[in-house]
């Protein structure tokens, strides 16, 4: 399909989407006393003491309803029983480029009025009296002060795990974009490259800018790879190109991808060590479908992990045992994934149902992102991990356990940094997992 095509795809599903967005609201709406909901796209910011503006970075809640992650000082005002209305401020400026008169296939299905000011717009909200208004403080307009309320906010969160046709292709496209700039990263290791000119190589596959991405990319050459958000993107060359670790992701529409990918360079004990991560990471994906609760695959995550650790030599113990003594979250010490969508780590990972309360995370597993129970088309990450940490290490080293660690292979490994794999999977009602990673890499 060209890129045409799936535009076109876009425009078929969008009234379906915001049929089920109307239908979320009215009931959001009705179970908490409030009439309308008001959602403001976001102000510019700027730096302390500066005329520079911060990266915008719109209203989640905005961008759920339509495809404009760009649009400052704007409103959509949905009121059950009447159509959606955007309130798309459009400045006079001629010291930057204004949005576009508004355009595509969203304008068909919704009423627009064009202001050129934030104080026009709120000319054009309805009453505040009985609104949910959602955003900033600093957003307020008049009496038109964001009280985000809770109910509200967390039934419109809880339903959003599950998504809809239109943003399921948008998540489509998104894993589609970050797979160019993976396998350009990839090319561009191969070739010895630096992580600045890797990072440089996958942002210009994606045609991505730094601020488009849906996160900071982590582009890691060897012991770097043990850091897990490692932040910088290094200019000059390492010694060797030992290891390559990429967690990057990509949007389409305001919807993200997060994947990640890790690449050795001839090290059989290091390939060994990727090959044991991606079979339990493929065993993992396996299990994401309705009604399996996230947190089991976390806990099974651990002790796949722990048999890799075992079956290599690098802690000589049971498995079992590994976790319950907690070594395998010296090697493993982050969550086994996330819902995925709007945001990278999205909305309402913990919640209970639709009118609150959270579900806790397992005793001793203080970075798990998600403790629900899968439903049909939530997207989540499933990206497990084995890292030489030495922060960590040197926590072992000082604990019984130390005895069963293989210290020498250890330090061989250290060298590598570590491995993540992380794939984006949507559960399917009646079927097997569907993973938008993996169909993205085997198109491309
Ligand atoms: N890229 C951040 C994460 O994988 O959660
Ligand atoms: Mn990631
Ligand atoms: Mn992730």
């Amino acid at each position: 399909m060209n890129a045409d095509a799936r535009h076109a795809t876009l425009a078929q599903l969008y009234p379906d989407h915001l049929r089920t967005l109307t239908a979320r609201a009215d009931a959001a709406l009705d179970d908490s006393g409030f009439d309308r909901l008001l959602i403001a796209s976001g102000r510019l910011r700027y730096a302390f003491h500066d005329d520079n503006p911060l990266p915008f970075k719109v209203n989640p809640s905005f961008k759920a309803w339509l495809p404009l992650s760009d649009l400052t000082d704007s409103w959509l005002v949905y009121e059950p029983g009447r159509r959606p209305k955007v309130i798309y401020c459009q400045p006079a400026d001629y010291w930057h480029l204004p949005p576009s008169p508004p355009q595509g296939y969203w304008t068909a299905h919704v009423d627009v009025v064009v202001v050129r000011t934030p104080e026009e717009a709120a000319r054009h909200l309805p009453a505040a009296e009985r609104s949910a208004i959602i955003g900033e403080p600093e957003w307020a307009l008049g009496d038109h002060v964001p009280n985000n309320p809770a109910l509200v906010i967390g039934r419109l969160a809880y339903a959003r795990a599950a998504k809809t046709a239109y943003e399921l292709e948008a998540m489509r496209m998104a894993s589609r974009r970050a797979v160019r700039g993976h396998r350009a990263a990839e090319q561009a290791f191969r070739e010895g490259r630096s992580e600045r000119a890797i990072h440089e190589a996958y942002l210009h596959a994606t045609g991505h800018s730094d601020l488009d991405l849906p996160y900071g990319n982590i582009v890691a050459l060897n012991e770097h790879a043990a850091v897990l958000h490692y932040q910088h993107q290094r200019h000059d060359l390492p010694d060797a190109h030992r290891s390559f670790l990429i967690d990057a992701g990509a949007q389409a529409i305001g919807y993200a991808s997060d994947i990640t990918r890790t690449h050795g360079n001839g090290d059989a004990t290091f390939q060994a060590l990727v090959d044991g991560v991606e079979r339990v990471q493929q065993a993992l994906c396996d299990r994401v479908r309705p009604g399996v609760d996230y947190r089991d695959i976390h806990l099974a995550a651990h002790l796949g992990l722990a048999e890799v650790l075992r079956d290599l030599g690098v802690v000589r113990m049971d498995a079992g045992r590994m976790v319950e003594t907690g070594v395998s979250a010296t090697f493993f010490p982050h969550g086994i994934g996330h819902l995925l969508g709007l945001q990278v780590h999205d909305v309402a990972g913990f919640a209970a149902g639709p009118d609150g309360g959270s579900i806790d995370r397992p005793a001793g597993h203080p970075f798990l992102r998600l403790t629900r129970v899968l439903e049909a088309d939530f997207v989540v990450t499933i990206e497990p991990g084995l890292y030489f940490i030495p922060m960590l290490l040197d926590g072992l080293r000082a604990r019984p356990e130390a005895a069963g660690v293989d210290w020498t292979l250890v330090e061989h490994l250290s060298r590598f940094g570590g491995v993540r794999i992380e794939d984006n999977v949507r559960a399917v009602a009646g079927a097997g997992p569907e993973n938008l990673s993996r169909d993205a890499f085997a198109e491309a």
